[in-house]
C-alpha cells in the first residue's frame, strides 16, 4: 500500500492488516508502551482545506505519539489567499519533501490527484461526498473491539447518506467485511445508487431498525447541499433517534456516529449519553490508533 485515499482500493486482507496493528496499537497505548521513535525524523504535512476537530487533531496526536513532527498548514494564511492556483500550491509544498502528507478536501478526488503529484504517501483524511477511509477503519475497529467480528454484523446507517463520505467509506468497508449494511434516509438523501446491491435501502425508522446490533447515525451535511432539503425539525420527528425508538425497535443497538453531533437533530441527548448503548467517545478514541497504525504501516518502511 503506497497511498491510503479511500477504502474502494483495498481488500478484505489490507482492512484485517490495518486494524489488527491499530488494535496492537490501541492495547500498547493503554499499557503506556510502543515504540515512539518509530517515526522519528519524519515530518508530516497537514493539508486540511475543510475544517476538523477529530481528523486533524487525532492524526497530529498519532505522529507525535510515533515521534514525527507535524506541519499543520492553514489554507486561510497561505499565498492561496493571493491568488496562486490550487495546482501550484501543491506542486510547491510537496517540492519541499514531506515524508508524508495527510489531506482534506470538499473536491471529488482531490488526494487522489495530489497523489499523482507527490513523491510521499498521501493520506485521505476525507475528500467531498466521496471517502473517509481512516474513519470508516476506526469504526469497524470500534465494532470490532464491542461484538468480537465484523462478518454477520447487521448495522444501520441513517441520515444523510448521499452526502456523506462516512457512509460511502462505511458501506464499502462493512460489506467487504462481510457485515450486513441497511441505510435509513429521506428519499431526497438518498443517493441514486449504492456501491453494493446487497446492501438496503429504507425510508422508515420502522423499517431499518429492527435486528440492527449497530445503529450509526450522520449528520445533515449542510456545506454539500445547495438548499436547505429538510428542516432539522422534520428531520428529527422521522429520523431522530429517541429512547423510546431504540427501545421498541432495537433495544440491544449500540450506537455510534462519527461527529461532528448535531444533539437534537440526529439523536436526543439521553441517546448520545447513554453510558449502555453510546460508543461515539470511544470511536473518538479509537482515532488515535487506527491513525497510528496507518501513519506506521506508510511512513514507517
Ligand atoms: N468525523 C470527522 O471527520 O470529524 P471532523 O470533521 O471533526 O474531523
Amino acid at each position: 500500500m503506497q497511498h491510503l485515499l479511500g477504502i474502494d482500493e483495498i481488500d478484505a486482507g489490507a482492512i484485517t492488516a490495518i486494524l489488527d496493528k491499530a488494535q496492537d496499537y490501541a492495547d500498547k497505548l493503554k499499557q503506556g508502551e510502543w515504540d515512539q521513535t518509530r517515526l522519528k525524523g519524519k515530518i508530516i504535512l497537514h493539508l486540511f482545506f475543510e475544517h476538523s476537530t477529530r481528523t486533524l487533531t487525532s492524526f497530529e496526536m498519532a505522529a507525535k505519539r510515533l515521534g514525527a513532527d507535524v506541519i499543520n498548514w492553514n489554507p486561510e494564511t497561505s499565498s492561496l489567499t493571493k491568488g496562486e492556483n490550487f495546482i501550484d500550491t501543491i506542486d510547491t509544498l510537496t517540492s519541499m519533501k514531506p515524508d508524508a502528507i495527510v489531506m482534506r478536501h470538499a473536491e471529488f478526488g482531490a488526494p487522489k490527484f495530489v497523489a499523482t503529484r507527490a513523491k510521499c504517501p498521501v493520506i485521505n483524511g476525507g475528500d467531498s461526498w466521496r471517502e473517509h477511509p481512516t474513519q470508516a477503519l476506526l469504526d469497524a475497529l470500534t465494532m470490532r473491539q464491542n461484538f468480537g467480528k465484523l462478518e454477520g454484523l447487521n448495522v444501520t446507517i441513517i441520515g444523510d447518506i448521499a452526502h456523506s463520505r462516512v457512509a460511502s467509506s462505511n458501506m464499502q468497508l462493512l460489506t467487504k467485511m462481510g457485515a450486513h449494511v441497511s441505510v435509513v434516509a429521506p428519499e431526497i438523501l438518498m443517493p441514486e445508487s449504492l456501491p453494493f446491491p446487497q446492501i438496503k435501502a429504507y425510508h422508515t425508522l420502522e423499517e431499518g431498525l429492527p435486528g440492527a446490533d449497530v445503529v450509526m447515525t450522520l449528520r445533515l451535511q449542510k456545506e454539500r447541499m445547495d438548499k436547505a432539503l429538510i428542516s432539522d425539525a422534520a428531520y428529527f420527528n422521522e429520523f431522530g433517534l429517541t429512547f423510546e425508538r431504540l427501545e421498541k425497535f432495537c433495544p440491544k443497538a449500540v450506537i455510534m456516529d462519527p461527529g461532528p453531533l448535531v444533539r437534537g437533530v440526529q439523536m436526543e441527548d439521553s441517546v448520545a449519553e447513554d453510558p449502555e448503548r453510546s460508543l461515539i467517545l470511544r470511536q473518538v478514541a479509537n482515532g488515535i490508533p487506527t491513525r497510528m497504525a496507518v501513519l506506521d504501516m506508510l511512513v514507517g518502511g
